[in-house]
Formats: C-alpha cells, structure tokens, sequence
C-alpha cells in the first residue's frame, strides 16, 4: 500500500511521488490549504491538500478529523523557508496530496494520546490506544531488541531454547499458584508455573547441557510497582557448572544485551555477600548509586547512660544499633525536618530515630549527654563525621532495624535528590541464607531446590546457600542458584523445611524420581524481562513495559479479565461458585 515509512521521506525525494499511511495526529484547515500531520509507527510527515492540486482530496481532508486512517499518494517538495520543523526526520519537506483514501473513521479519542496527566484506568481500558504512542512504540521497540539481543547471546553461547509446560504442576517460588480445573479428572487442577524451575532442572538431567527460555511466569501475590502476576523471564539453567560459571554467563548476556541497546555497562559486576548488605545498606537489593551506608555503634552505646538504649545493646546477637552518617545533613535538613524522620521510621515498626549534628564545636543533639567524651569521640571517628553533618540512629531487633533503616536511607537519597538518573550500578549480592524461620516456620530464603554450602549447622538460619542475587539500581533484576543434584540432600532439605515424605513425594516425587538417574551438578538465573524493561526506559511502573498489563487488583481493564463465565463452563469443570458471605 505504502512505498515509504514517513520517517524515511525527506529532501532526498524532493520531487517524486510517494505514498504514505498512517493516522492523523492533527489537522490545520488555513482557509483554502488544509494541512494534516500523518503519523505512522514512529514519525509524522506533514501533508497539504490544495484545491489547486487536488480538488478531490482537499474535499476529503475537510472530513478529517483526529486519528482517522489515511493512505495518501502525492509529490514531495521542501517547506517553505522559516516554515521548517527540526523536531522531524521530516521537518525539511511536505507532501502535496494528490489522492487521498480515508481508510477508516475513528470516535473522538477519550484521551489526549500522550497526556501523562490522563487516568491510568482510560489509558488501560482502551490500551491499543496508548500504544499508538511515540512513548509506547520506543518501549516496544527497545523490549524487542532486548530480547533478541539475549537469544542472539545465548545461542552463541550453546544454549538451546526450549518450551516447556504452561498448565503443569505446582513449582515453589514463594507465591500462591494461578489454579486451573480440570474437566476430564474431576476435582483435579493445573497450576500455571510461578516459573519453568523444575522443568529446567529436568532438562538438565535429560542431557541438554545449556537451556534457556524467554519465559512466561504466573504468581498470585500482592502487586507493587514492579511486579505483575504474569511476567518474563530470561530463564538459563546450565549443567557442570560452579557459581562462577554462571556468573560468567549471566555477565556476558546483560552485557550483550545493553549494548545492543545503546547502553555501556561494565563487563562484570561487583559482588557483596548477603551478610554485609543486610547491615550497611539494610536490604538484599541495596541501590549503589549512592553510599550512605550505615555503621555498628552497638558498643558504644552499651557504655551509655540511657537505660533504653544500654539494654538493647546488651544482646548485640539479637539487637542492632546503627548510624547513618548524612553528609551536609545538618545544613540540609531543619530541626523540625529531622524530628520528623522519627515519623517515617515509625510507620516501619521503629520505636524512635536518634540523632546528632556536627557543628563547629563538636557534636550536638538530644541525646549526646548520655555519652562521656571518649565515646562522643569514637562515635566521630567511626561515623567519619564532619562539621555539618548529621548522623542518625535506629536501635532494635535486628531485622527490624535493618528494614527501617534501610527504607530511611532509600527515603533520605530520594529526599536529597542525590540519586544519579542515567547511570546502571550493578550488584551481584552472594552467600544468602538457605532458610529464615518466621513465625517459627522454616523457609527456603531462595527455592527449596538451592544448594547449601554445607549441612552441619548450630542455627538453621546459618546455614549458607549457594544463591545470588543481580542488583540493578536497587532493584532485584535476577537471581538463580547452583541446584541440589542428590536425591538424599534434596530429602534433607524437605524435611528440614517441614515437608514430610508423603508431602515430597506427592508434590516433588518427579524431581526426587529424576536425581536418582545420574543427574549432573547443574545450576542457573533468571532474569526479570520486564524489570530489565522498565530499568532500561527508566519507565515508572512495570505497566507501562508490558504490551496488555493488568492493574493492581490484578484485573485487565481492557478485556475486563477476570469474569464470570457461563454456568455451563463452569458445571462440565465440576465447579459451583459459593456466594459471597455478606459484609
Ligand atoms: P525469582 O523468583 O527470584 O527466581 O525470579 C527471578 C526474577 O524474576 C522477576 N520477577 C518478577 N517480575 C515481575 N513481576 C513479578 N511478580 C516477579 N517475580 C519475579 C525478578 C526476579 O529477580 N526459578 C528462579 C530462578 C532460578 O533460580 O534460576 C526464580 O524464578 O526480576
């Protein structure tokens, strides 16, 4: 239909004819000239409809209106001087329509294409429409060459792509399953994989050696800004391998795919063990383009003469005291800003937030005279603090206080606005824990698959796994581990889980079966597409990277998924829906 793109007319075509399609963006009628702004794909072209020209696509260009589907066939020529757009490819000519073919009328649009300030709920009723975007199309675009990018790596690094089940059985990852009835084996289900983690293990113990899959993952969990019930994975599973080797691969594929996206990354990345970012950064996925990384002052406090803070600071297994050294804090932020810090921290279980500030004659606060002169010294000297500083404390459990005071550190860096935006800092974060026990309950801190350094431990949630973590800007781009390859260690594991034999039998017997036919040592990643996505673009939600994505209730506004289905369906699936009891 058409024999040009409009970003590929320009000066070079002055002269001939050329046909062009795509839909309105806008229309100008200048008493007599009518000029209209075609866009197709990714650029506008102006067209001018003239009596003079064409008296019959001039009629035609009276009816146009916004988003209308136009083919239009005509001569280019140059604007005319001062009349020029260096916005466009297309800013130095126009075509002068000579035949126009309104192929298609549109509604008026229900939102103004572009405008950021529209309700995300328009945007997502009528999708197809944000898409059309210059905005959605680049997105789209980098997401497509990212993905061939990290196929085109993988192949050249031995990997085979493979397939592999979507209504399968139940895999652990940590979330509720998507469930789907049968209807041949009554009362039985399908679940949608929370990811292809066993199969991929499977394959591994089929002989394949190097697998991967652009995978599709469902998990029924709360949503947040990066998370989707049904996303991507780059998913890798490697045989005969150590942590290094798939480090190794998990570099070389991030590599390959940010510069074939434009962006210089570092051929490897730094590594932090998961121990120290728990206690500087507080948090697994700590954000590198900026320090404020927090101190232990837990002795120091132990000599103090506050009764609260001595006590905690006597069990420094349980307790943490911790600073938070903010340059220049003191000058930046008022009393009254610092006090209300305490409100924040509160909101995450903190019981207060102590602070102190460096000024010319040494340091000040509330709460320095509980401290003798020595210590007030070794506080300085630790935190490195310097005239106009603040430093802040947070006292407690633990984990509580390593929650709270990481969530204050991400809070002050977006406060002070000091968070580089065009810069990728990533983190391999190693040694994690096999096990955290929560309510007394034991869980697999990974999945339950996860190779443990060793299984002589004093203290479960000791015991170290061979798990790793990718870190990107501070958000979990990608995990994976080396796997249990015997069948005794991975019993062990069940059962130190909690998860009797009958259990593993019922749910993992596949698996169990499998290690006790010459399964190799094997291990893998998975990489989160979308987050990779939305990092790369520096997109806000995860929404906005997915081509139909569902909101945060999980619904898709567009074809209105989830809904009822017709009592028919639901009899032959030997199901019958119970009312809700009333609230
Ligand atoms: P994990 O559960 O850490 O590991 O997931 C790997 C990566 O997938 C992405 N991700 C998500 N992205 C969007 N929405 C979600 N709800 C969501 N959940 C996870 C993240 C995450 O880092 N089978 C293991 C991998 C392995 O061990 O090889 C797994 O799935 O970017």
């Amino acid at each position: 239909m058409r024999t040009h793109y409009c970003a590929q007319v320009n000066e070079t075509h002055i002269g001939e004819e050329v046909t062009v399609a795509g839909w309105v963006s806008s229309r100008r009628d200048h008493g007599g000239l009518i000029f209209i702004d075609l866009r197709d794909k990714d650029e506008v072209v102006q067209l001018v409809c003239d009596p003079a020209d064409s008296a019959e696509a001039h009629k035609l260009a009276e009816d146009v209106r916004d988003q209308f589907v136009l083919i239009a066939t005509g001569k280019v020529r140059a604007r005319g001087e001062g009349l020029e757009n260096p916005r466009l490819k297309t800013g130095k000519i126009e075509i002068v329509v000579e035949k126009l073919v309104i192929e298609n009328r549109s509604k008026p649009m229900p939102f103004d294409l572009g405008d950021e300030r529209v309700n995300e709920e328009i945007k997502l009723k009528h999708r197809y429409l944000e898409l059309r975007t210059q905005k959605s199309y680049d997105i789209f675009k980098l997401r497509s060459k990212a993905t061939i990018a990290a196929r085109n790596a993988l192949d050249e690094l031995g990997f085979l792509e493979v397939e592999t089940p979507i209504i399968t059985k139940s895999t652990p990852e940590g979330a509720r399953d998507y469930l789907v009835p049968s209807r041949v084996h009554h009362g039985e289900f399908y679940a949608l994989p929370q990811s292809p983690q066993l199969f991929k293990q499977l394959l591994m113990v089929g002989g394949f050696d190097r697998y991967f899959q652009i995978a599709k993952c469902f998990r029924d969990e709360d949503l947040r800004a990066d998370r989707q019930p049904e996303f991507t994975q780059i998913d890798v599973e490697m045989s005969f391998c150590d942590q290094e080797d798939v480090i190794a691969i998990a570099e070389k594929l991030l590599h390959d795919v940010f510069t074939a996206c434009g962006f210089d990354i570092p051929a490897t990345f730094k590594r932090m063990p998961h121990f120290e970012a728990m206690e500087k950064y507080g948090s697994d996925k700590p954000d590198m383009r900026y320090d404020l990384a927090m101190v232990d002052v837990i002795d120091i406090f132990e000599r103090c003469d506050n009764e609260i803070f001595s006590n905690i600071a006597k069990s420094p297994k349980k307790n943490r005291i911790k600073a938070l050294r903010v340059p220049k804090g003191d000058e930046i932020f008022s009393k009254r800003q610092m006090k209300g810090f305490e409100d924040y921290v509160r909101k995450f279980g903190a019981q207060g937030l102590g602070y102190f500030q460096m000024k010319e004659d040494g340091l000040k606060g509330p709460l320095t005279k509980f401290f003798t002169d020595e210590d007030i010294q070794l506080i300085i000297d630790r935190c490195e603090l310097e005239v106009g500083d603040a430093v802040f404390f947070g006292a407690g459990e633990k984990k509580l206080v390593w929650d709270y005071m990481g969530r204050f550190r991400i809070f002050l860096a977006e406060t002070m606005e000091i968070i580089p935006k065009d810069k990728f800092e990533f983190l391999w974060v190693v040694d994690f824990p096999m096990f955290e026990v929560e309510d007394g309950q034991v869980k697999a801190l990974h999945h339950p698959f996860t190779q443990p350094k060793s299984l002589d431990y004093e203290d479960i949630e000791e015991i170290e796994s061979i798990a790793y973590d990718i870190v990107l800007n501070g958000t979990e781009l990608g995990g994976g581990s080396i796997r249990i390859h015997k069948e005794d260690i991975q019993s062990e594991i069940f059962k130190l889980l909690g998860i009797g034999e009958e259990e593993a039998q019922d749910k993992f017997g596949f698996l169990l079966d499998a290690l006790k036919y010459g399964a190799p040592p094997h291990g893998g990643f998975a990489i989160g597409l979308d987050r990779l996505i939305m990092l790369m673009t520096g997109a806000s939600s995860i929404r906005d990277v997915i081509a139909f994505p569902k909101t945060q209730k999980a619904q898709c506004l567009l074809t209105q998924a989830p809904s009822e289905v017709d009592p028919e369906q639901l009899k032959e699936l030997h199901l019958r829906v119970r009312q809700q009891p009333a609230t």
